[in-house]
């Protein structure tokens, strides 16, 4: 998974963007769980800084999001024709506009305001404002009812830590997904922890890379997300970067449970 906790990308150059300082961005909720001690500091919380990073500069995220884009071996896999889908962080869409075609209803829960903005903006230029509800969710306390969905789904979002996710985001996935349903946790960050409660895994082979807009965007952008791979980047000279040069782990795999029935 890319972002908080990827262990690939100790994430310096997205840590020193921001100070304590720019913590007053958070919401009172959000501090509660990416503080839970009351205090921290983005300059050495890595996780911390990506969420400043989602509320501060989120269109430098979308950037980021739209190029790293899916295997489609993994939207291929996901259940279509399904009536309702429920996505939990479902920033600005990387995942959601998928998601559009394969069922009738989709909700997009996703709490930094900045993203569901970006999210909704994009939902409408592509005609779909109608079509996706956007709301405010966090995996501990999702705002649906029991059973509502039958693909509960989440990319590049949970984790096990609690204030990502963590055992009462993953029974609250559960929660709201219905009996028989599934349950799909995509470009997971921690297998072992996602197995041990009974997922089964699932990657799609072959060669993925980066699809910068430009060679000038991959430099920039892997300077500041990929900052061990930069100099590979600018001597390839090319926007086109496979991401075993950027040093991270692909978006070309998942882990699932269905529901009992
Ligand atoms: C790396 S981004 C991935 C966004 C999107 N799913 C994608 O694939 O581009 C992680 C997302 O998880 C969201 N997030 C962080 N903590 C969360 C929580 N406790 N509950 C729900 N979403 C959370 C962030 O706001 C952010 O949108």
């Amino acid at each position: 998974m890319t972002g908080p906790e990827a262990p690939a990308r100790p994430g310096r150059e997205v840590r020193r963007r921001y100070t304590v300082a720019d913590l007053g961005v958070l919401t009172r909720d959000e501090a509660s769980r990416f503080m839970p001690r009351g205090d921290g500091d983005p300059q050495n919380d890595v996780v911390l800084a990506w969420e400043l990073l989602y509320r501060l500069e989120p269109e430098l995220y979308d950037r980021l999001a739209s190029v790293e884009r899916l295997h489609p071996g993994v939207v291929g896999w996901l259940p279509r024709d399904v009536d309702r889908i429920a996505e939990v962080g479902a920033g600005t869409g990387r995942l959601t506009m998928e998601l559009i075609e394969r069922g009738r209803h989709v909700v997009a829960m996703e709490p930094a305001l900045p993203l569901r903005r970006i999210l909704r903006r994009k939902l409408a230029a592509a005609g779909h404002g109608d079509r996706v509800r956007v709301i405010h969710g966090f995996f501990d306390q999702l705002p649906l009812p029991g059973g509502f969905a039958d693909l509960v789904v989440a990319c590049s979002a949970f984790t096990p830590s609690p204030g990502h996710g963590g055992e009462a985001g993953l029974a609250e996935l559960e929660r709201v997904c219905r009996p028989g349903g599934c349950v799909a946790i995509i470009w997971p960050n921690r297998l072992d922890w996602l197995t041990a409660r009974g997922y089964e895994y699932v990657s799609f082979p072959g060669p993925m890379a980066v699809e910068f807009g430009s060679y000038a965007e991959a430099v920039e952008l892997a300077e500041i997300f990929y900052p061990r791979g930069a100099d590979a980047v600018r001597r390839r000279g090319s926007p086109t970067v496979p991401f075993e040069v950027l040093g991270i782990n692909p978006p070309r795999d998942l882990v699932y449970r269905v529901l009992p029935g």
